[in-house]
C-alpha cells in the first residue's frame, strides 16, 4: 500500500521504517529539516535498537522516502498521524497543536477514498472532532484511530509484531477502514494477533487507560517500597511473591526512582485533565496520587544520597550512572535519573553523570552538569555512586573492580538492579529502595 507517516519522531520514524520493511511504499514527513535529512541518509536521529538496520534496508529498497513537504503525501492512500502530544506549558492538558496542524495541512492532499489514521495519543473526543472536520473539508476521505503501544528500546519489534491491534472506526464509514488496516497489518493479522475493532472513543481510551494502569502499577510498588523502608521489609521479595499471582504479574513491579519519559507522566496528567473536562474528575483523582508517589521517589533517592554522605552533598563528588528515562534509549524527557543528577548538583555536589547513549540529549537540557560516556571516568574518585538508569553495563559492574576506582565505596541503587550481598561483600556501603 502507499502510505504517508506525518511526524518522524520516536514513534513515526519507527512506524515508517517498519511499514516499508513490511513491503509498503512509504513517505515519512516532518517539518524538522535536520531530522528529515538524517533519515533520508538512513541515519536515525535518535537511538533505537534495530532501527538503523530496517531504515537502511528500507531506504535502499526505494520503498521509504522522506520529505519536509506535506504535498509528498498526495500519492498515498493511507496517512498516519504520528506527531507528538506533549503536556501543555501551562496546565496538565495535552497540547494538540501538532496534531491539528498535521491534520489541517493534510486535508488538501487527500485522494478519493483516502484513510487518515491517528496514532498519536490524544484526549478522548479528539477523533470525533477531527472526523467532523473531515466530513466538511474532505468528505471523500475517512478517519480511523489506531493507537500505538510500542515501548522505546523495543520499538521495532513492537511495531513489526504488536501484541494487539486496536482500530477505532466510524460506525457509518463509507471507507472500509477495518479492511484497509487489516491489509496494512496483514502479517500481524495472519499471525493471529488479537484485534479489537471499536468506536473512536474506546480506541482513544484504550491507549491512555493502558498507560495509566502501568503508571499505577509502578507507583503501587513504589508506595510498597516506602512501607518496606519504614518496616524493614524487602520490596523486591514482596514483588516476586505477589508477582507469582497471575492476576497481578511480576512485570512493571520494579521499585526505584520511578517512571519518566515522553509518555507515562504526561499521559496520566492529560487523562486527569480530560476527566475533569468531562465532569468525572473524581474517577481519576487517584492518578494525581500516582503522579505524587512517582515524583516523591526522585526526592527519596536524593535524600538517600545526602544521608549516605553524612548529611550534606556539598562539594562531594557524585557519579550518577544513567541519565535516560530507561535503558536502551537516548530519551531524557522527564527522566528521573537526570532529575536526580540536577537536584544533587543544586545541593552543591560535584556531579558527574554518565550514560551510554543519553549524554548528548542531557547536555542540551542541563549543560551545568559534568558528563562523560566513560564509566571509569565517572567512578574516578567518587564519594558516592548513584545508579539511576539500569543499563546492562551498570547492572553487570564488578563491585570489586568498581571499588578500586572510587574514593569511598558507597552506592545508592536507585533501580534495585544490583545484588546487595555481592556489593556488600566487596566492601560497599549499599542502599537500595525499599530493601533492608
Ligand atoms: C510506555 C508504554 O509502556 C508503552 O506501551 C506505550 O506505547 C508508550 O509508553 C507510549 O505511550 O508511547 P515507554 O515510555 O517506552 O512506553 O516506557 P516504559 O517501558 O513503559 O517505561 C516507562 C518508565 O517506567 C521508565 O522510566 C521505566 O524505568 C519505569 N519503570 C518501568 C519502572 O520504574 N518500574 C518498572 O517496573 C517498569
Amino acid at each position: 500500500m502507499r502510505i504517508s507517516v506525518i511526524g518522524c519522531g520516536y514513534l513515526g520514524a519507527v512506524h515508517a521504517s517498519a511499514m516499508a520493511e513490511l513491503g509498503h511504499d512509504v513517505v515519512g514527513i516532518d517539518v524538522d529539516e535536520r531530522k528529515i535529512s538524517q533519515l533520508a541518509a538512513a541515519r536515525p536521529p535518535f537511538f533505537e535498537p534495530g532501527l538503523p538496520e530496517i531504515l537502511e534496508s528500507a531506504t535502499a529498497s526505494g520503498r521509504l522516502r522522506f520529505s519536509t513537504d506535506i504535498a509528498a503525501a498526495a500519492e498515498a492512500d493511507v496517512h498516519f498521524i504520528a506527531v507528538g502530544t506533549p503536556q501543555q506549558a501551562s496546565g496538565y492538558s495535552a497540547d494538540l497543536s501538532y496534531v491539528d496542524a498535521a491534520f489541517e495541512s493534510l486535508l488538501p492532499h487527500l485522494r478519493h477514498g483516502a484513510l487518515v489514521v491517528g496514532k498519536s495519543t490524544v484526549p478522548v473526543g479528539t477523533a470525533a472532532r477531527l472526523a467532523n472536520r473531515l466530513a466538511d473539508a474532505a468528505p471523500h476521505a475517512a478517519l480511523a484511530w489506531n493507537p500505538e503501544f510500542l515501548r522505546e528500546g523495543f520499538a521495532v519489534k513492537d511495531t513489526l509484531e504488536p501484541d494487539r491491534l486496536v482500530y477505532g472506526v466510524a460506525s457509518d464509514g463509507h471507507v472500509d477502514a477495518t479492511s484497509v488496516l487489516d491489509h496494512l497489518y496483514r502479517a500481524a493479522v495472519e499471525a493471529g494477533t488479537p484485534r479489537i475493532v471499536t468506536d473512536y472513543a474506546t480506541a482513544e481510551l484504550v491507549k491512555v487507560a493502558a498507560n495509566a494502569f502501568l503508571a499505577t502499577k509502578i507507583s503501587f510498588i513504589n508506595a510498597m517500597s516506602e512501607i518496606a523502608d519504614a518496616s524493614g521489609a524487602d520490596v523486591t521479595a514482596l514483588a516476586d511473591a505477589i508477582g507469582h499471582d497471575a492476576r497481578i504479574g511480576r512485570r512493571f513491579l520494579n521499585a526505584g526512582v520511578g517512571f519518566g519519559g515522553g509518555c507515562l507522566p504526561k499521559d496520566i496528567r492529560a487523562f486527569t485533565a480530560r476527566a475533569e473536562e468531562l465532569g468525572v474528575g473524581h474517577s481519576l483523582a487517584f492518578l494525581k496520587e500516582v503522579d505524587q508517589i512517582n515524583l516523591r521517589q526522585r526526592q527519596r533517592v536524593v535524600d538517600l544520597a545526602v544521608a549516605a554522605l553524612g548529611g550534606s552533598a556539598y562539594r562531594k563528588r557524585i557519579a550518577v550512572l544513567g541519565v535516560t528515562f530507561k535503558p536502551d534509549s537516548d530519551d531524557v524527557r522527564d527522566s528521573p535519573a537526570l532529575d536526580v543528577a540536577v537536584q544533587l548538583k543544586g545541593l552543591g555536589a560535584e556531579v558527574v553523570a554518565t550514560d551510554p547513549e543519553g549524554v548528548e540529549n542531557a547536555r542540551r537540557r542541563h549543560p551545568q552538569l559534568e558528563y562523560t560516556t566513560s564509566i571509569d571516568e565517572a567512578l574516578a574518585d567518587a564519594d558516592l555512586v548513584v545508579l539511576a538508569t539500569e543499563w546492562r553495563d551498570y547492572r553487570t559492574l564488578d563491585p570489586a573492580d568498581a571499588g578500586r576506582k572510587v574514593a569511598t565505596a558507597r552506592i545508592i541503587d536507585g533501580r534495585n538492579a544490583l545484588d546487595p550481598a555481592a556489593w556488600r561483600a566487596a566492601g560497599w556501603q549499599y542502599r537500595g529502595i525499599g530493601r533492608p
